[in-house]
């Protein structure tokens, strides 16, 4: 009699045990892990795009020894797997007299993305395993290279040389004039772009390329 009266009592003991274990795990559960930051497609556009206009970082490096147009340039003041030690970092969240001097802070996305890269070894890795030109639409796939790349200087109110990149009815007369593509092949005659002497990867430039042949559509 008495162990049919406690037997209950076991099996509520054990049950509760059971989901305190559950609810506790459930607790300690890691985080998502961290997205795989690619240098390539996106470190080296915000560096680009931010550090390097004339005056700055870049070719002609008017800022100290500082020239960052490179993945090497850029590992000089890099400590891979130490994001606090790396003298990029610092000077991106230093509370007076940060980088970019004399403009906003970058974005606290574009700071992690940097911190992260660090952390990850700061490779220079990129997204791309092989170059995939199928299926290149402006939309998808310009549009969204033209922001990594040309937006910080070429949209808003004062864009540079006053030349608009953040729609498409300013992109194709420029497609049109032949601008696009010398700029950002570096031809001789045209001005490099991105300004300061730092160039997109190889495969950025061939799917621009790609929608310049297909008679860059509005698609
Ligand atoms: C860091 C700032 C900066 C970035 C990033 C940048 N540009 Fe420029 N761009 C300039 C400046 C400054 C000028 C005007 C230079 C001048 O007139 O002397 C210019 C001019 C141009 C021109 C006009 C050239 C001409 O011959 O009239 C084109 C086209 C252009 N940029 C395309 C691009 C494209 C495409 C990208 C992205 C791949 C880009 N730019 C990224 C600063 C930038």
């Amino acid at each position: 009699m008495k162990r049919l009266k406690t037997r209950p009592v076991a099996i509520t003991v054990v049950f509760v045990l059971a989901a305190g274990i559950f609810i506790l795990q459930g607790c300690s559960k890691e985080h998502l892990p961290d997205p795989v930051v690619y240098f390539q497609q996106d470190v080296f556009p915000v560096i680009i795009s931010n550090c390097t206009q004339s005056g700055c970082h870049g070719t002609v490096a008017t800022g100290g020894e500082f020239r960052l147009t490179s993945y090497n340039d850029i590992l000089r003041i890099v400590s891979p797997g130490d994001y606090k030690g790396s003298r990029l970092y610092q000077a991106l969240v230093r509370p007076v007299g940060y980088m970019p001097q004399g403009s906003s802070r970058l974005s606290d996305e574009d700071i992690r993305t940097i911190a992260l890269w660090i952390e990850q070894g700061a490779e220079n890795n990129s997204g791309d395993s092989g170059c995939n030109t199928d299926n290149v639409t402006y939309s998808n796939t310009v549009a969204p290279i033209l922001q990594a790349w040309c937006y910080s200087c070429h949209s808003g109110s004062f864009p540079s040389g006053n030349i608009k990149l953040d729609a498409y009815s300013a992109v194709r007369p420029l497609v049109d004039n032949g601008k696009l593509l010398g700029t950002i092949r570096h031809e001789s005659g045209y001005l490099p772009m991105p300004d300061g002497g730092g160039k997109m990867p190889t495969c950025e430039i061939s799917k621009i390329e790609q929608w310049v042949s297909d008679g860059a559509p509005d698609n």
